[in-house]
């Protein structure tokens, strides 16, 4: 049978697509921790990657990138409304994050969720090599694993989950609740972010269904000649740290780094957060904090900068609209109450920007903020450490990220708790330079020795070692 031998299943396609004016697909990088995680992987390895090319109504045929065949999936408006905008990111994403907005539950966003996922799983179906390997991931394709199965009973598939798994108290609000768990139990390893992540779900399939659980393992139709182990547990994901180490040494950065330093008027202290513009990521407790510290006068305004990098993200769903709002009222009132002529203590920027630039501005921040209420792993910490082989800079942490769990070394913070905020922003501005040099060189350790090809080669091998029915 014709077909790849390793197909990456998700959202996303590692590229935006659209057409250009003579009608030709063109393509960009697109946004999202996922694609910076596999990027890598997959120009080591000769598969198909199967995603959606990001706009609504484009059909396209396969095409090659890199020596990977990208197999564009295509949605249509409604689908982007009511699967990608209303199940997977109004539903799925809130619920999965402590319900910090209110999750809603729509009979037809679910129903749009599970004809998407049908669709992914044909296509995934269709390009899969007799025996061959299929990673599925994330929230947005929960129920491809089952559909998937059901087409291709000879493949081995995994999937891999990049955001929390909640608690059976929260899961269990979703009317959908049976037929997600059933959906994953469709994939030979289940792999999620923390060892916690792996135990809701493994007490959410004891509590929901009548399967036999022991430590990870989950056994499905047994009895039966499908009989099978399912296996969940915890791949902590990572960033490809060496390109990134090697990227913040370049020449070019190091310089940019220091312009950025001077354009914003070589401020004593500069702080800096970088997220996607979402309610998970503690922004607006962030600039609270920050706005309280110069308000107290224990941050001076004149010679401290907060730069934050808060990048466009589903912007047609509205509490994505709200937070907006919020942040940008929050930011225009400190700048009005704290700032000069020529100089604003918060500079906001609401763009994407290339890696250069990013790794020039981890360079450049004595103080990095990552302050999310919710976070399933949390890429940008792991870059900013990568960045700093001149090890210095201090990282704040939220304890509610997977990070945290890794990066011994950081100021861990409850992001809920601002004033407990401010002392850790205080504290880290101030710190000992050996001692943050101590932390930093801890934390490189980690990153450093942990990167995504350690990842995805873990979370590969475990996959391999599952048994597959050899009558298929
Ligand atoms: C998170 C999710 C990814 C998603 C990314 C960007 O990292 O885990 O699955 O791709 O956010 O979000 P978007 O909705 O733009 O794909």
């Amino acid at each position: 049978r014709d077909g790849q031998e390793l197909v990456v299943v998700a959202n996303r396609l590692p590229v935006d697509v659209s057409l250009d004016e003579e009608g030709a697909p063109s393509w960009t990088r697109s946004p999202g921790g996922l694609v910076t995680a596999l990027a890598p992987v997959m120009s080591r390895t000769s598969g198909a990657w199967v995603g959606w090319g990001g706009s609504p109504g484009l059909e396209l045929e396969p095409f090659e990138v890199d020596g990977t065949e990208l197999v564009p999936v295509m949605l249509t408006e409604t689908d982007v409304e009511r699967y990608y905008e209303g199940f997977a990111n109004d539903t799925l994403w809130p619920l999965y994050h402590d319900v910090i907005a209110p999750p809603q539950f729509h009979r037809q966003w679910w129903d749009a969720y599970r004809r998407v996922n049908e669709r992914f799983a044909q296509a995934a179906a269709a390009n899969a090599a007799h025996g061959a390997t299929v990673w599925v991931h994330d929230y947005q394709l929960q129920l491809v694993p089952a559909y998937l199965r059901a087409l291709r009973p000879d493949l081995r598939i995994g999937y891999f989950h990049h955001i929390p798994f909640p608690p059976l108290e929260i899961f269990a609000q979703l009317p959908w609740r049976k037929q997600v768990v059933e959906g994953l139990l469709g994939a030979d390893l289940i792999g999620f972010q923390r060892g916690g992540d792996a135990a809701n779900f493994v007490r959410i399939v004891r509590r929901l269904t009548d399967l036999t659980t022991r430590g990870q393992m989950i056994t499905v139709d047994e009895g039966t000649p499908d009989q099978r182990h399912v296996r969940a547990a915890a791949f902590p994901i990572s960033i490809d740290s060496h390109a990134f180490d090697q990227l913040a040494r370049t020449e070019a950065v190091q310089r940019r780094a220091k312009e950025i330093r001077s354009e914003l008027g070589d401020p004593e202290h500069l702080l800096l957060g970088v997220d996607r513009l979402d309610y998970t990521k503690g922004i607006r407790h962030r600039i609270k904090a920050y706005g309280e510290l110069l308000e107290d006068g224990r941050l001076s305004a004149t010679s401290t900068t907060l730069v934050q990098v808060a990048s466009p993200s589903r912007e047609n769903v509205g509490a994505y609209q709200q937070l907006r709002d919020d942040v940008e009222l929050l930011v225009g009132r400190i700048n009005g109450d704290h700032g000069q002529v020529g100089h604003a203590p918060v500079q906001y920027l609401h763009q994407s920007f290339p890696m250069e630039e990013m790794a020039a501005l981890y360079l450049a921040a004595d103080v990095m903020l990552v302050t999310a209420l919710r976070d399933g792993m949390n890429l940008v910490a792991k870059e900013y450490v990568a960045a700093r082989s001149d090890e210095r800079g201090a990282l704040v942490l939220s304890e509610f990220t997977g990070a945290a769990d890794e990066l011994v070394g950081a100021v861990l913070v409850n992001p809920h708790d601002i004033d407990g905020m401010k002392d850790a922003i205080t504290y880290a501005v101030h710190m000992d330079p050996r001692e943050s040099r101590k932390r930093m060189r801890r934390l490189r350790r980690r990153v450093l020795t942990h990167d995504v090809a350690a990842w995805s080669e873990q979370f590969l091998a475990t996959l391999t070692a599952v048994p597959v029915r050899d009558d298929a």
